[in-house]
Order: C-alpha cells, then sequence, then structure tokens
C-alpha cells in the first residue's frame, strides 16, 4: 500500500467509524454491530501504527485515551467565558423580564428555556471543520486544553461540515448512572467516592491521563453556538438546531418559551421532573431567542444580560458544626445536637439538628469545626449528611461523648447504643415532662410551650406537674416578666382550666408514664375509665389486653406504686382535674344502636372488629362476647357461626355489616 493509499483509506476508516459514533452515542441507535465496528478500528489502529505521519489527535482510536499528558497547556478565550445571574423565585423572574423589557421597550420577549446542566463548562474551537481545541472555563478569561481527556466523550464530533471558525459552549457531566458505578468501583479499590456529578466530571476532565477519563462514562450538551451571527443564525433555538444537525448533542428538553409566564410555568414544570432526568440540573437557563437583541442589552460586570438562570432551593447545604451539646429528654433520654452556624436550606434558617445518639456522630465521623452537609429530610426535619472531610484546615477537634448528664452531673448509662439520664430530679427531664404534659396531644394547653415551661421553670413557678395547675399563684410576677401582659396571662388561666376537663387517655398520656403512648393511654382509658382504677391493677389486669405486653403492664402497675407519683394525683384531684374516661361524649341518643346490647360475629370487612367495637361503644352502645338473652342484636358477617345460631333461636335481632352501616350513616356516625 502507497502512502497516498493508506492516506485514503485512514480518511475513509475516519469518517465511518465517526458516522457510526454519531449514530451510537448522539442519536442513540447504530446501523452496525459491535464486531464490525471493531474491525474498522482495528484497521485504522494498524495503519496509523505503520504510518505515524497519519495519525491526528482527532482520530477515533484516540477515543479510548490517548497518552498520559505531563500538564496542561493554558489557552486564552477568544470571548470571555461568562457566568449567568441567579434567580430564585417567580418574583425574582418576573423582575429580571421586567428590566429587558424596560431596557428593549417592548411587551413581551421570547426565551429559550434550557437544562442547566451540573457538571463542567466547555468551549469547543473548530476550524476547517476539525475540533482544534476543547479548553475548560479556568476564570473565564484563561482556561486549560484538555482535548486529549474531552475527546474521549463519543458523541463529541471530531469532524463537522460547517468549514467557517466557530466556537460551541457547552456542559460535559457524568450521567448520574455512571456516577453509580464510578463510585463503586472506586470503593472496591479503596478511593474516596465522588460526592456529585459534578465534582466526579471535574475530577475526570482534570486527571492527565486520558484513559481514566474515557474509563469516566462522561457526557456533554452543547448549548450555545458563540459566533453564530457570524454564521448567519440569528435566533438562538435555531442555532440550536443548526447544532443539532453538525452533529453535535443538544438537549431537546429546550423550549422556546412566549413571555414571563410561559417561562414560570417551565420553571415550575422542571422542579417536577429534575429527578426523574437522568443528568443533574442545579436549575435552569432562559436566554432571549433573539440574539440581535443582545447588542443592546449587553454586559454587567461579569454577566449577559440577556440570560438568566433560574437556581432550584438546594437540597443540599454546608455550614460549619459549632459544637454538639446533649439534650435530656422527658424519659432521661440523652440526644446529641448539632449547633450550626446559621444557614437556609429548603424554605428555612437551620441552626439545630440532631445527632441522634453517640455511634451516629462517631459513624460520621464529625468533628467540632467541621464544615458538614445538611439536608432535610422528608423536606422538614434537617438532618447532617456527612463532614466535607477536604475542607478540614487543623482546628477541627473530636468530640467526646460526656460522661455525666449536662444538666444535673449524674452519670450517664448507655443501654444498646442510647445513653439515658437516669436521675428522676434532673431539671432537664422535669421540664420536658411538663412540656410533654401540656402539649397538644396530652393535656393540650394553649399558651403553655417550651419556652413558657422553661422560663417558669427558671423563675421558680414550676418545678412538677401539679405546679402547672397552681401558676396563678404568680400571676403577679408573671406579668412583670417581659412579653406577658393581663390580657396573655389571662388566656393562659383559661387554657389551664379548660385541661381540666380533658378526657382521661389526654392524663394518662401527659404523665409521661414510660411505655405509654397516646394509643395505649386510650386503651387503657376507655378499659379502667377511672385513674384512681389504676392504684390497684395488677400486671395481669393489663395484659389480658390485646396487644399489650408485660412490660408495658409493668411500668404502668410501677407507675402507681410510686409515693411521688401517687402524691402528684393527690395534687391533681385537689385542683379538680378531671379522671374520667369521657370518651361516650360522642354518645347518640338517637343511634339505632344507642343502648343496645351488641354481638359482633364473623368478619367484617369494612371495619375490624376493634374499629365496629369503639364505634358502637362511642355512640352508647355495649359491645358483648356471647350471645344471651340479654343481646339486642347480632352484626353477622360471612363466616359466622354458633353465635348466629343461637341469636337466631332466641329470636334476637341480627343483621349484616352494610345494614349496620347504613344505621351508623344515618346517625352521621
Ligand atoms: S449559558 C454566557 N446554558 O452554568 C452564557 N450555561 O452559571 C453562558 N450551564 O458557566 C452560559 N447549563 O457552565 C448556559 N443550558 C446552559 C447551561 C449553562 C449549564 C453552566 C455553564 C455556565 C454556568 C453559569
Amino acid at each position: 500500500m502507497t502512502f497516498e493509499e493508506a492516506s485514503k483509506r485512514v480518511k475513509e476508516l475516519t469518517e465511518l467509524l465517526e458516522r457510526y459514533n454519531y449514530e451510537y452515542y448522539v442519536l442513540n441507535q447504530s446501523s452496525i454491530d459491535d464486531a464490525e465496528f471493531d474491525r474498522l478500528m482495528g484497521e485504522l489502529k494498524m495503519l496509523e501504527l505503520e504510518y505515524p505521519a497519519l495519525q491526528s489527535k482527532n482520530s477515533p482510536t484516540q477515543r479510548v485515551g490517548g497518552e498520559v499528558q505531563s500538564e496542561f497547556k493554558k489557552i486564552p478565550h477568544k470571548r470571555l467565558m461568562l457566568s449567568l445571574g441567579n434567580v430564585f423565585n417567580d418574583d425574582e423572574m418576573r423582575d429580571f423580564d421586567r428590566r429587558l423589557r424596560d431596557i428593549l421597550h417592548v411587551d413581551q420577549i421570547r426565551y429559550v428555556g434550557e437544562m442547566k446542566i451540573d457538571g463542567l463548562g466547555m468551549s469547543l474551537i473548530y476550524e476547517n471543520g476539525e475540533l482544534q481545541y476543547a479548553v475548560t472555563r479556568g476564570d473565564g478569561n484563561m482556561g486549560e486544553d484538555v482535548t486529549s481527556n474531552v475527546i474521549t466523550i463519543r458523541s463529541i464530533p471530531a469532524h463537522v461540515k460547517e468549514m467557517r471558525p466557530f466556537e460551541v459552549r457547552g456542559e460535559v457531566y457524568m450521567p448520574k448512572a455512571s456516577l453509580e458505578s464510578v463510585n463503586i468501583q472506586r470503593s472496591l479499590n479503596g478511593e474516596p467516592e465522588f460526592a456529585n456529578c459534578r465534582n466526579a466530571a471535574a475530577g475526570s476532565i482534570r486527571t492527565l491521563d486520558p484513559k481514566v477519563a474515557a474509563s469516566r462514562k462522561l457526557e456533554a450538551y452543547w448549548y450555545y453556538l458563540v459566533n453564530s451571527r457570524e454564521l448567519g443564525e440569528h435566533i438562538h433555538s435555531n442555532s440550536l438546531d443548526y447544532l443539532d444537525e453538525l452533529g453535535f448533542r443538544t438537549n431537546h428538553e429546550r423550549r422556546v418559551l412566549n413571555g414571563v409566564e410561559e417561562v414560570i410555568a417551565y420553571m415550575h414544570e422542571y422542579a417536577e421532573k429534575r429527578d426523574s432526568l437522568d443528568y443533574d440540573i442545579d436549575g435552569l437557563v432562559f436566554k432571549v431567542d433573539n440574539l440581535d437583541l443582545y447588542d443592546s442589552l449587553g454586559y454587567t460586570a461579569k454577566e449577559p444580560r440577556w440570560a438568566i438562570a433560574y437556581k432550584f432551593p438546594p437540597k443540599e447545604v454546608s455550614t460549619k458544626l459549632l459544637d454538639i451539646v446533649l439534650t435530656i429528654g422527658r424519659t432521661g433520654r440523652v440526644t446529641p445536637n448539632a449547633i450550626l452556624e446559621p444557614v437556609r436550606v429548603a424554605g428555612s434558617t437551620v441552626q439545630r439538628a440532631t445527632l441522634n445518639n453517640e455511634d451516629f456522630i462517631k459513624e460520621k465521623g464529625l468533628m467540632i469545626g467541621d464544615i458538614i452537609g445538611l439536608h432535610k429530610a422528608a423536606d422538614v426535619i434537617p438532618e447532617v449528611t456527612e463532614p466535607i472531610v477536604s475542607r478540614r484546615d487543623g482546628t477541627q477537634t473530636p468530640w467526646i461523648m460526656p460522661e455525666t448528664c449536662p444538666v444535673c452531673g449524674h452519670a450517664l448509662t448507655r443501654v444498646k447504643n442510647i445513653h439515658y439520664c437516669l436521675n428522676e430530679d434532673c431539671d432537664s427531664r422535669k421540664i420536658e415532662g411538663m412540656i410533654h404534659f401540656a402539649s397538644r396531644n396530652a393535656m393540650d394547653i394553649d399558651g403553655m410551650g417550651e419556652s413558657v415551661v422553661e422560663e417558669f421553670f427558671a423563675e421558680g413557678f414550676l418545678h412538677k406537674i401539679p405546679d402547672i395547675f397552681r401558676i396563678s399563684d404568680h400571676a403577679e410576677e408573671i406579668k412583670a416578666l417581659d412579653g406577658w401582659s393581663d390580657k396573655s396571662m389571662n388566656s393562659l388561666i383559661d387554657a389551664i382550666e379548660v385541661s381540666k376537663t380533658r378526657s382521661l387517655e389526654r392524663l394518662l398520656f401527659g404523665l409521661g408514664i414510660k411505655e405509654v403512648g397516646e394509643k395505649l393511654a386510650k386503651t387503657l382509658a376507655k378499659r379502667f375509665k377511672n385513674l384512681d382504677v389504676f392504684k390497684d391493677l395488677k400486671e395481669e389486669d393489663i395484659t389480658v389486653i390485646k396487644d399489650v405486653g408485660p412490660v408495658a403492664a409493668k411500668s404502668v402497675v410501677d407507675y402507681f406504686h410510686d409515693e411521688k407519683n401517687l402524691q402528684a394525683i393527690e395534687e391533681l384531684r385537689e385542683y379538680h382535674v378531671n379522671f374520667d374516661y369521657l370518651g361516650t361524649d360522642t354518645l347518640d341518643v338517637n343511634s339505632y344502636f344507642y343502648g343496645k346490647t351488641i354481638v359482633l360475629t364473623g368478619t367484617l370487612s369494612r371495619y375490624s372488629r376493634d374499629e365496629m367495637t369503639d364505634i358502637l361503644e362511642g355512640i352508647g352502645a355495649k359491645v358483648s362476647g356471647s350471645v344471651s338473652k340479654n343481646t339486642d342484636i347480632v352484626i353477622a358477617g360471612p363466616g359466622a357461626g354458633s353465635k348466629l345460631e343461637k341469636a337466631q333461636k332466641l329470636g334476637v335481632e341480627v343483621m349484616d355489616e352494610e345494614e349496620a352501616i347504613n344505621h351508623l350513616a344515618r346517625t352521621g356516625k
């Protein structure tokens, strides 16, 4: 083969391989199989070996990663690579649009909405139909020649049909799926994982070994033809279509938007769709579509006026961990909390976050003074994600779990992974106990929240739960406190009065008996009806109840055998706090079932047996387990047996579930 023949064949092979790359990596479809592709690639490799002069840096053979570089050459940008101004919400977007309309003296502007890809800004320079350089943004003025790495991204055309010089800008990024597989590989190799797609893309482009870059499965989208008008294209959206035509990969989520309201609808649409994209976006970019307006709009110090970025609210932010402090709950449970430099995340300012327990802190390796990641779990509860180890500067100090309660000095006890302060007289436990008593799901004392209880405790007006009911003894002193008035004092006294009439289950829950949550409190109240009954209960009286275990039963019995608790109950009695279960306040004398004795049998489908029992008892019926001559009604579902037979024998009224529900519906229950 002569050199000329070889040169011709190299050109043919290059064109073929480029076309197949384009089909596969840009269009996601391919017209040949892998083996044929490999064969052509093999042939090209052989020719390049034989005739090194025929090998160009843009050869398809270089896509797997060429030679290791010693450094990246600095290249000045012909036109500055600017950043974008930001807006964070609808109103700021409307303001941006108004400013532009004022400058242009028009009523409406046509924009192009685009994804703001979270990757690495990149510029490609083409001359004579061939890629010359790929340059990073750098400081906007000067970038680095990373062509050898960028060329490993197969979707980037090495040759194009446009022969005039042009520059195209876009974003190199790592798809979410690639990040996952790269991180799995890195953790297998004992290397630190990449925190996000952007860091991974930046790290991969800045590696000096193109083979490493090639292995990272990077992608790119191209969003701006810099010298569009020189090429005769005056509309941005058309220039993107032209980039498509030249074989560039552009993002097809883009949309031409007429006026700012369409822009805002697009913002809302993509705030929703964001997570379903297979690449990370940190916002959207809106550009004026008519390139001829760009000159009159011009630039601010560092940003073009003809484009704007809408930034999504960050899901994760970083801030400084100033300290870790312990709080002690009413049960004595100790919780470490992060004290943070205040930071806004998902719509509110956060300066505290729970750290759960000692092991949580150890597993994350948190140090005081660390910059940490923070996000909101389920969009509400602030959660520390991890320390950003790369931002440590030597001033960080380790945190050690204290051995004693910071409030009362009592030694802490660790049970499984939780620490407790077992001192029942710990001020913190007492305060938390009263806060719980007054809380919404317990005695619901309006105006007696956390800070009020804390303040009253500090002033010495409150020591224990019954003190709440004699708070009026301190009315004058309280009114003298900052932020208190006759009015607020009176409403607090009223709220305390009202709370005295609450039903037993709220009192039981409010007392803070270990193991007694809202649900068990209700079950117990319903069953035993009055607080005094509890003093004589034995564990077996309680464990007979379905779903109540021995631990809870023992805890209840212990509580009512503790002298201090009995004393508190006596004090509550003196203040006429209601001890009765008032569940019957839903009594409905008009109900068909009111005052009747009812037996449930067979399978109920709409309600469970327990639920139906609750409903019937609530409206004043008695639910019994066996059929006798005292039974008024049997509600029988499928599978009913002997009880139904007996009822029929005794001539007791029988109905099915549907009929029962119809009766209930009539009473509004
Ligand atoms: S246009 C002068 N369009 O965001 C206008 N930028 O904060 C040049 N980016 O440096 C930028 N997606 O790296 C534009 N569709 C998009 C973009 C985008 C991501 C990046 C780009 C730029 C940064 C600005």
